[in-house]
């Protein structure tokens, strides 16, 4: 048997240098005349070692990273090709600390194979889900997805198995199920992962949402900034249709279900589902006011599901091992599994899917291994830019929606950033202001203008102009953003603002104070 190299294609491993690996490797295999099959796999998520190079040998695979270029040739002087100790050697990759801790349902598959193989997902259990979604009524699908407890991964965390009953018992002669992945949240990088990562699993999780609810055309809105992301997903939309798993007979059954890929032109408020619809539609991604409710009036006005590519890509495994095997996992009103993303300044980064319900300590100083500078930890924003800083003392705060929620922080799509103690929270506090001014669609008044006055204020604050007067005023403008907002971009963008001032009021001293701190 010809050896097997694994080497990642997904764009966070091509970012740390995959490619220059891949290309010193064939030049290695050339010179010594080793015939062996590169495969180009996704990435395990574990990017505090990629490039995770691995290789098949007799005894299962065996992993090491990070690889650099130069590695190389050292790696095959140590005989990596049937698993040689070496520097870099980190053993099976399954019983890496990092990956071994996981509970990985949605991601079970994600990085392990060529992302276009359809035969390799299947060999790991893809397709089951929809498999057993044909042979079901639609409601039932629903009730199955409901029991779940699945809630959107997007951010609002609203129920799906609702949202799609609602869709599913709204009259229309057309349906959509649109796919959500502008992913704008910093930190956050699943949808991504998915998507160049196992690609199937995401269209196994549409073609069984557009059978529950009677849709027959799906959308995947892509962020710009994915082009790799869109190159995997059409091909892998290509695949599926061959193999008949997108078509008028999806599996050989009676129901249709195709989809398309659309690239969104860059605005952290298309992520927002309303606008994210008008940007589908060629406007311009301005909110729309609610009601109606997307489900019932939604793409072109028809009544669409729009969910996000984590929700979507967890139905297949509940489909397959039951709504009570998902559920048993999780704490309280938060079921299942939830793919953690660690960036900032951490030691380990990446993505760590598990059960609700570990605390955030654990997840900054036990996974993430602490800052990667080795100075203590200061802050955590948990939930992308709209979500609140959690200072140490609330790290025993267990990653569950109501437990965040009950603390005046969100989950949202759970990416988390960790700063160290050289972290000016009255700059991150304006940056909330600045990046709600740069990116708000304008719509309504307490954003637009709000934030624009958040940052003048916050200005006058660090400069020590009438610092209790301006404090009290930034509050009042969190205040009339938070109730007076259209949607949740000016109605969250006072949670970052506010747990600043709340958890870190030095940083906030008139500036003499603070130049005299420093
Ligand atoms: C400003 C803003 C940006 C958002 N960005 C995203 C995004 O990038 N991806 C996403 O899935 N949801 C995003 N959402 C949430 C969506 O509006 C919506 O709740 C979600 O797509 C629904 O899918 P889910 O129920 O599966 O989470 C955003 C919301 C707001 C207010
Ligand atoms: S809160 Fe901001 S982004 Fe949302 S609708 Fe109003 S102006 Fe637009």
């Amino acid at each position: 048997m010809i050896p097997r190299i694994y080497i990642p294609g997904d764009s966070g491993a091509l970012a740390l240098g995959a490619e220059k690996v891949a290309k010193a490797v064939r030049a290695e295999l050339a010179e010594r005349g080793i015939e062996a099959k590169i495969v180009r796999n996704g990435s395990r998520g574990a990017y505090f070692l990629e490039p995770m190079v691995e290789v098949a040998t007799a005894n299962g695979r065996v992993a090491y990273g990070p690889v650099k270029a130069s590695d190389v040739k050292s790696l095959f002087d140590s005989g990596f090709l049937t698993g040689g100790h070496h520097k870099r050697w980190l053993g099976a990759p399954d019983k890496i600390p990092f990956l071994a801790k996981q509970t990985r349902l949605t991601f079970a598959r994600c990085g392990i194979n060529d992302p276009l193989s359809l035969d390799a997902y299947k060999s790991l259990g893809g397709l089951k889900g929809l498999q057993n979604a044909v042979a079901m009524s639609p409601a039932d699908i629903v009730k199955h997805v409901t029991e779940s407890g699945l809630r959107g991964r997007g951010g609002a965390g609203f129920p799906t198995g609702i949202k799609w009953k609602t869709v599913l018992d709204t009259t229309g002669d057309r349906k959509y199920i649109v796919c959500n992945a502008d992913e704008g949240d910093s930190a956050t990088f699943a949808d991504r992962m998915i998507m160049e990562g196992d690609p199937f699993v995401l269209i196994e999780g549409m073609a069984i949402a557009g059978i529950a609810t009677g849709a027959t055309k799906g959308f995947v809105y892509i962020r710009s900034e994915y082009p790799h992301a869109v190159a995997v997903m059409n091909k892998a939309v290509e695949v599926a249709r061959k193999a008949g798993v997108l078509g008028v007979n999806v599996l050989g059954s009676p129901n249709a279900f195709d989809m398309e890929i659309r690239v969104g032109a860059g605005a952290y408020v298309c992520g927002e589902e309303t606008s994210l619809l008008n940007s589908l539609e060629g406007k311009r991604g301005v909110v729309r006011a609610k009601p109606p409710l997307p489900a019932i009036q939604g793409l072109f006005g028809k009544p669409t599901v729009i969910n996000n590519v984590i929700s979507l890509a967890s139905v297949p495994v509940i489909m397959d091992k039951g709504a009570a095997f998902y559920k048993d996992f999780g704490m309280g009103r938060s079921r299942g599994t939830i793919p953690i993303q660690i960036a900032g300044n951490v030691k380990h980064g990446g993505l760590f899917e598990t059960a609700f319900g570990l605390t955030l300590g654990e997840i900054v100083d036990d996974i993430g291994g602490g800052t990667a500078t080795g100075r203590p930890v200061k802050a955590v924003q948990v939930g992308g830019p709209l979500g609140a800083y959690f200072p140490r003392a609330l790290f025993d705060t267990p990653f569950d929606y109501e437990e965040f929620a009950k603390r005046d922080g969100l989950i949202g799509h759970a990416g988390i950033t960790v700063f160290d103690d050289t972290a000016d929270m009255l700059k991150q506090a304006r940056f909330a202001m600045e990046f709600c001014a740069i990116e708000s669609c304008g719509k309504c008044t307490p954003c637009r203008i709000g934030s624009t006055r958040g940052v003048e204020t916050i200005d006058r604050l660090a400069a020590g102009i009438e610092p209790e007067k301006n404090l009290a005023l930034v509050t009042d403008l969190c205040n009339t953003m938070k109730f007076g907002s259209l949607c949740a971009l000016g109605g969250f963008t006072p949670y970052p603002v506010m747990s600043s001032i709340t958890h870190f009021p030095e940083d906030f001293k008139p500036a003499p104070a603070r130049v005299a701190a420093e």
